[in-house]
């Protein structure tokens, strides 16, 4: 059916490639792609600001009690993309420094956080037409979604992946210590309380760690057209 809309979740570990995947086959299909990450980078950015969370502790009742008034939402850019707002303001390019990743990883294992964030994803999916990524995309956002994949790689692939970028970046940094975080954010991921991370029964596994960019696109893209065939 030409104009059946599905919604596809995509879970994974960290540095996988599951953003550029998901942005990919968002642009390819007409389907608006939602970064589930960004929204608790966000949460994390605002927790930061407000003097609600520093290097070892979160003030979590202070956080609870004012989470609703906190609005994360999707913006178009004049790249073509989408840029993540926080209470109205443009917040893009501020959430992926390595503080906000470290907080957003630390935001994301309260309760309260998760419902409030989850609430608002459930809401942008409703329509369908879109690709979501994420961490419980598959088993607790949409656990119901048409096509669900499962990202992985070896923690050395991604660490190698990241740490070339970081280089990039002018960041001074070793493998062994992007290696290192790579399997801390794994095992907070995994093996926190609420919604760790695990592959959905019916989600369909892709370990990416020696398919070329193109090859992955390919894969992605097929799977997709057969589900919609379905
Ligand atoms: O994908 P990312 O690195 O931008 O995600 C930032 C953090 O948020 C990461 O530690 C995992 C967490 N996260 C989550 O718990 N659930 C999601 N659906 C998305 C991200």
């Amino acid at each position: 059916m030409e104009n059946k809309k599905i919604v596809v979740a995509i879970d994974g570990f960290s540095s996988c490639g599951k953003s550029t995947m998901a942005k990919e086959l968002a642009a390819k299909v007409g389907y608006t792609y939602i970064d589930t990450g960004a929204m608790y980078r966000a949460v994390s950015l605002y927790a930061i600001q407000n003097g609600l969370m520093d290097a070892t502790t979160i003030n979590e009742s202070a956080l609870q009690s004012k989470i609703a008034t906190i609005k994360v939402d999707f913006r178009p850019n004049k790249k073509g993309g989408s840029d993540v707002y926080l209470n109205d303001e443009n917040v893009e390019s501020k959430i992926r420094t390595l503080e906000v990743s470290n907080g957003a990883s630390r935001v994301s294992t309260l309760r309260f956080v998760r419902e409030h964030l989850v609430a608002m994803q459930q809401a942008m999916g409703a329509a369908k037409g879109v690709v979501m990524d994420g961490r419980d995309i598959g088993t607790v956002v949409f656990p119901n979604a048409e096509l669900k994949i499962f990202l992985t790689a070896s923690a050395e692939v991604r660490a190698e992946r990241r740490y070339k970028e970081l280089l990039q970046k002018g960041e001074n940094t070793t493998f062994e210590a992007v290696l290192a975080n790579v399997k801390e954010r794994d095992e907070r991921d995994t093996n926190r309380k609420e919604s760790p991370l695990r592959k959905a029964d019916d989600a369909v596994l892709l370990d990416n760690s020696t398919l070329s960019p193109e090859e992955q696109r390919e894969w992605l893209y097929r799977v997709f057209s057969d589900t919609i065939a379905k």
